[in-house]
């Protein structure tokens, strides 16, 4: 792999993204591997990214000196290329000069192998109070702006290369074609890693890891579970099981989408777990949302865990016992759980709806290495139905914690409904992009007069609470157009009686969440 060196700045991530793009497979190692952890992983290049820090601020991270003596092609960018500097000799400084966001920089001469058959002038982003006084020896200048002598150097000769601004970011006006030069040019690289090769390479290692036992698979109706499970389908075919319960509190559709698409597309087999019943009678009377977790959670496991115990048994009977479990678990999930990083920065997973830590199986991740973008794109090439893949994510308690009241079978009715119509009607007006999801909570405690016909009525409130968002830590509210809610408030009013009003939610998280609950 292309590994990237991660400073502790949030770019590390993205940094890997891009290299995956260009066609090269990358993965992240803390900034605290020792050149012998670093060579054991058979790098073929390095890219060292930015990081908070100044280089001369104390416990600043540091890379093992030594790294540079691998011979590895290495691309510094930011801070990764001030401590190349200032490791081979150069010079760093602070001379109070700093740059922030869009930034004209300058080619000197033609710009060399990383910058060559770019304008000789383009606007790039940085980001940096420090910056490369002097390049070390052996290195010529390739770009510079008027705060910074030194933006971009090389030196051929070792294949070593650094900027002083962000390529991954969009902002930067040639970017992608800095990194692909980098990765193609100088250092090499063919660009033949994408998706196919991805599913290749899993359904080998799955087929040598499984064998002729079983596997169960539980799957939720979202993503990663989907993409999952099918990807271990594809490998070892009817030897998968996949478990999927239906709680009573999935939105209008999704069970048959699970049932009926996604086993047609992919030809999973699927053992449903029928268990509205079972969750709406512990859910009765229960208004506290943390109860509702509590009680969703436990309820899920226990479905799970009765279904997998006839499985299990039926499999022994026979004689091909169940030996794995399939988990979608994704790359930024392991990196994030300090798997990756040397910034352990664990984020506070929503366990509810998952699956109980102690069950008797081995675990297979297909997706521990990928990203949400890669793992959509080997869904579409597995075949799985574009409105499963390009889901919006939905919690595992689902409707349950998007009605603010106690949970009926009636009430979820009715927000089914509701829910149904806002999420057609966005997609109608083209904005499945622009959001990142769209709660739609129903205020079931709430009742507010209205006229309809020549009638009172005395009905209940429904919430939209359309958010955008990079990853759910934070979110604001998407400005929806007025005509696209004037429609979707219009349908909803009209078409399910039981709602007589319909609010917008325009607070920004923090300080309120995505979810109501
Ligand atoms: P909040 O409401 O905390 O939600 O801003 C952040 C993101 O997480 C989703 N969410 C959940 N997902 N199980 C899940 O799988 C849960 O219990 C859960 N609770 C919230 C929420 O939809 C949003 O995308």
């Amino acid at each position: 792999p292309v590994l990237v060196v991660d400073f502790g700045a949030q770019y590390a991530q993205l940094i890997a993204r891009r290299v995956r793009e260009a066609g090269v497979y990358s993965e992240i190692v803390p900034h605290t591997a020792s050149s012998a952890e670093i060579a054991a992983r058979n790098p073929v290049a390095l890219i060292l990214s930015g990081g908070p820090s100044s280089v001369y601020a104390e416990g600043a991270p540091r890379l093992d000196p030594a790294v540079f003596d691998l011979g590895l092609p290495t691309l510094g960018i930011c801070y990764g290329f001030q401590v190349m500097a200032q490791t081979l000799g150069g010079e760093v400084a602070n001379t109070g000069l700093r740059e922030y966001g869009a930034t004209d920089a300058a080619l000197t001469g033609d710009g060399g192998v990383l910058l060559g058959g770019q304008p000789a002038d383009q606007n790039v982003w940085m980001s940096h109070g420090d910056q490369v006084a002097a390049a070390p020896e052996g290195f010529e200048v390739l770009a510079s702006t008027s705060a910074t002598p030194v933006a971009a150097f090389g030196n051929d000769a070792k294949c070593l290369y650094g900027v002083q601004w962000h390529p991954e970011v969009k902002h930067s006006d040639h970017g992608q074609q800095v990194i692909e030069n980098f990765l193609h040019k100088a250092a090499g690289l063919a660009a033949d890693w994408n998706s196919d090769s991805v599913i290749a390479e899993q359904v080998e290692r799955i087929r040598a890891q499984v064998g002729d036992a079983r596997v169960i698979s539980a799957l939720s109706g979202g993503v990663d579970s989907a993409v999952s499970t099918a990807l271990v389908h594809k490998a070892i075919g009817d030897q998968l099981i996949a478990v999927f319960v239906d709680h009573g509190l999935l939105r209008k559709g999704e069970r048959e989408q699970v049932e009926q698409d996604y086993v047609a597309s992919t030809g999973v087999r699927l053992v449903t777990v029928d268990a509205a019943d079972t969750f709406l009678g512990h859910l009765q009377g229960v208004t506290d949302p943390e109860e509702k977790r509590k009680i969703i959670g436990r309820e899920f496991i226990r479905a799970f865990e009765k279904v997998q115990r006839e499985l299990v048994a039926e499999a022994a009977a026979e004689g091909a016992p169940i030996k794995f479990l399939v988990q979608g678990t994704l790359y930024p999930d392991v990196v994030e759980s300090g798997g990756g990083t040397g910034t352990a920065n664990i984020k506070s997973h929503h366990n509810v709806g998952g699956l109980p830590e102690d069950l008797d199986f081995e675990l297979i991740e297909p997706l521990r290495t990928l990203f949400k973008d890669e793992v959509r794109a080997i869904g579409r090439e597995l075949g799985i139905p574009d409105a499963i893949v390009s889901r919006q994510p939905f919690p595992g308690p689902g409707l349950g914690i998007r009605i603010i009241g106690e949970v009926t079978r009636d009430r979820l009715e009715i927000l089914r409904e509701a829910d149904a119509i806002a999420r057609e009607e966005l997609s109608n007006a083209g904005l499945d992009g622009e959001i990142w999801q769209c709660p739609v909570v129903l205020l079931a405690d709430v009742r507010s007069v209205g006229v309809q016909g020549d009638g009172r009525t005395y009905g209940h409130p429904i919430v939209l609470r359309p958010v955008s968002s990079e990853d759910a830590m934070t979110a604001d509210w998407t400005r929806l157009p007025y005509d696209v809610l004037a429609k979707i408030s219009n349908r909803i009013t009209n078409e399910v009686r039981e709602i007589n009003r319909v609010t917008l939610d325009v607070t920004s998280k923090p300080p309120a969440t995505i979810e109501w609950e």
